[in-house]
């Protein structure tokens, strides 16, 4: 039997690797053999929140700035030598001036655009940032977080799914540019992540939340050695969330 997802000495750089998503991605990673610069807005967090993992360096990072980004990469890749794999997994949905929800016509244009930065400019910036440098080595897998928001909208989050539906157009775009240079570009889209235990819910067909582990799973696929004829793609990792409405039939 082979084995679907082996890592040839590859070297990750994970964005929002403190999060609920980028610590399980990382535990994920270092038992798949993968070195791994962990870079998120506090290097202390990182640290006591990823501690006990083989293979990992701490980066602090603001996705939301060049300079900042440009710094961690060169940085990364200057610790291991290079850098094979990209996520761009650090994400915010969350309104600053107000808690979960805002109707789009009460949303500032301050809070629009930090939305904006965070999530989108955020993927754009690390991908510049580490592109040139695959393009050297001819290989690389970048797999961006997206959301299942940015493929049917989301209610209460203009800002947040306009991001995502960019990080995806975006990644598609990025994977037509690269396909001739070694380089794989795909996005994962959750829904509906659970911190701790999946709790149930009747607004997936599955029947629950998924778990971190779940998306961890489906973005190290994305991002191994053997997944080289896949790129353009969008993942959907939501127990059916997007699919017709749930009990639309009751069978
Ligand atoms: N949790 C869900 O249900 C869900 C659903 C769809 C998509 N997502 C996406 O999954 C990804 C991971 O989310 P999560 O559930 O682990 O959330 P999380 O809040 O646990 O983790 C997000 C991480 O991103 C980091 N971050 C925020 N702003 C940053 C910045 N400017 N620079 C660098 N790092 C920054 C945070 O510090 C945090 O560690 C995000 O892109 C999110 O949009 C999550």
């Amino acid at each position: 039997m082979t084995n679907i997802c082996t890592f040839s000495n590859r070297v990750a750089f994970v964005t929002g690797a403190a999060g609920n998503i980028g610590v399980a991605l990382c535990r994920l990673l270092a038992a798949h053999g993968v070195a791994i610069a962990a870079a998120d807005l506090s290097k202390d967090i990182l640290e006591e929140r990823l501690a006990g993992i083989k293979g990992i360096r701490a980066y602090k990072v603001d996705v939301r700035d060049p300079e900042s980004v440009k710094t961690a990469v060169d940085s990364a890749i200057k610790d291991f030598g290079h850098i094979d794999i990209l996520f761009c997994n650090a994400g915010v949905w969350n309104h600053t001036d107000v808690k979960g929800v805002q109707r789009f016509e009460q949303m500032d244009y301050g809070q629009w655009t930090n939305l904006l930065r965070i999530n989108l400019d955020g993927t754009m910036n690390c991908c510049q940032a580490v592109l040139p440098h695959m393009i050297a080595n001819g290989y690389g897998r970048i797999v961006n977080t997206a959301s299942i928001s940015g493929e049917v909208g989301l209610p209460g989050y203009a800002d947040y799914a306009a991001a995502k539906a960019g990080v995806l157009m975006f990644s598609k775009t990025l994977a037509m540019e690269n396909a001739s240079k070694g380089i794989t570009v795909n996005c994962v889209s959750p829904g509906m992540v659970a911190v701790g235990e999946p709790q149930p819910t009747d607004t997936t067909w599955i029947g629950r939340r998924g778990s971190a582990d779940e998306m961890a799973r489906a973005m190290v696929f994305l991002a191994a050695d053997e997944s080289g004829f896949i790129t353009g793609i969008d993942l959907p990792v939501e127990g059916g969330r997007t699919l017709g409405p749930v009990n639309a039939a009751k069978l």
